[in-house]
């Protein structure tokens, strides 16, 4: 087939959209954005990121699955670089499973899994359960809370640090340091914020490295040790910090977002609580309120030849693609009413915790962590309501809200 060269559509080609990212109004609700990508559907220019972006369910879907299209430029072709007043962060990120394609990939990402699978994430249930518990006593005897600050953001930071063997006491530094670096992977960022990141990553490998060195010394039964105590194809100190501070990252960001996203999905559609009072039940809410307003909503990919995305559309080898994750769960080709929370729903997917090979490592314990986070919650409290209508905060990539007030 003959290639035609990519090219970017003119201003006035309907492939062309605009939309700034930092519009209150967007990212409050990207949904009306998406139905207007979705009703072209093909790939769209958009301006603002300078990217092609793919936008259709089964599109994103082959897309994270195309061995075509990798997280890396190709061999021979220039690596992103990081400038030098983000060169802790860029230490920190150089061994992150994020940043890496196999063979190193695989071979870090099946040490990671091990552990995984060695700690029985589903055992947590119950720790989990007391930690929700007790937040709950907390706040219970007052009639109004934000539940984002009180109640979703102290589940995943916890859990994940006492996984990793990150002493509980350091959860406060753990939080705002992983604050301070995903501001860098919005791609909006201020130089002000990447100084903050780097500052953040610099403290944080400095934790971590004497963590290092005591869990050498006198090992536990934490994912830490069973890093540091690995027999064949051990990791080097740099790749243990670089897969911790991507676990404590990624394992609380987007689950403090995905439980917030949920309780104020249902708490706005007046659900009946009953439904999350049981297994099935909950993990049918938990899948479609990771489908319906998801935490995570935009990634990039590389290709690594020249790839047609659609007739007239190639994308060039080392050019950049956008997968547009939010857009893709929201897609009217795929979801019968797809603009509905339906929990019932025939034809659940999403592509929330993405596909192929960087699939989330942490999706089980996530999926655990909000079932029992939102069945606590509502079992408990079964006549919460929101005070206020919530505002989600300026990071469109990181969808999640700024505060949840809710009242009883
Ligand atoms: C609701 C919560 C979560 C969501 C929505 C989510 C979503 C995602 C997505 C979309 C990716 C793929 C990124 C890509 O393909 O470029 C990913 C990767 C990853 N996630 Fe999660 N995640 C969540 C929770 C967690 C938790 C709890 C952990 C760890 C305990 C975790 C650890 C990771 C890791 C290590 C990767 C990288 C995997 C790789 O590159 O091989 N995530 N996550």
């Amino acid at each position: 087939m003959a290639y035609h060269k990519q090219m970017i559509p003119h201003e006035a080609s309907p492939l062309h959209v605009s939309q700034n990212p930092k519009d209150a109004g967007f990212y409050n609700n990207p949904y009306a954005f998406y139905a207007r990508l979705h009703a072209l559907d093909a790939p769209v220019y958009w301006k603002e990121y300078g990217l092609w972006c793919v936008c259709g369910f089964d599109s994103v879907n082959n897309a994270l699955r195309d061995d075509r299209f990798a997280r890396l430029p190709p061999a021979g072709m220039p690596m992103p670089e990081h400038p030098p007043h983000l060169s802790d962060f860029a230490a920190v990120e150089r061994h992150s499973l994020l940043a890496l394609e196999p063979p190193k990939h695989t071979r870090i990402r099946k040490t990671v899994n091990q552990a995984f699978v060695n700690r029985h994430v589903t055992q947590m249930a119950t720790d989990i359960e007391v930690l929700a518990n007790r937040l709950i006593d907390g706040f219970e005897s007052t009639n109004e809370i934000d539940l984002l600050k009180a109640y979703a953001t102290p589940i995943p930071v916890t859990v994940i640090a006492r996984l990793l063997g990150v002493p509980e006491c350091e959860c406060d530094s753990l939080l705002a340091w992983s604050h301070a670096m995903v501001r860098v992977y919005t791609m909006t960022q201020t130089k002000q914020e990447e100084l903050d990141a780097n500052q953040a990553s610099k403290e944080f490998q400095q934790l971590l490295f004497d963590l290092i060195r005591q869990r050498r010394k006198s090992p536990t039964d934490d994912l830490l040790s069973h890093m540091v105590t690995l027999k064949t194809d051990p990791l080097s100190d740099d790749e243990i910090v670089s897969t911790a501070v991507l676990l404590l990252n990624a394992g609380h960001e987007a689950t403090v977002h995905q439980i917030g996203n949920a309780i104020h999905t249902l708490l706005a559609l007046n659900w009946p609580r009953t439904w999350v009072d049981d297994e099935k039940h909950g993990n049918a809410i938990v899948a479609e309120s990771m489908r319906f307003d998801a935490p995570l909503h935009l990634f990039t990919r590389y290709a690594q030849q020249d790839v047609e995305l659609h007739p007239n559309i190639v994308i060039q080898k080392g050019e950049e693609i956008a997968l547009l994750l939010g857009a893709a769960n929201r897609d009217p080709r795929r979801f019968n009413q797809a603009d509905t929370f339906k929990p019932d729903r025939t034809d659940a997917a999403s592509v929330a915790f993405g596909a192929g090979l960087h699939f989330c490592i942490g999706a089980t314990l996530a999926r655990l962590e909000m079932r029992i986070a939102l069945n606590t919650l509502f079992k408990r409290m079964p006549d919460i309501k929101l005070a206020e209508q919530p505002q989600y905060q300026n990071s469109f990539h990181f969808h999640g809200l700024q505060s949840l007030n809710v009242k009883w």
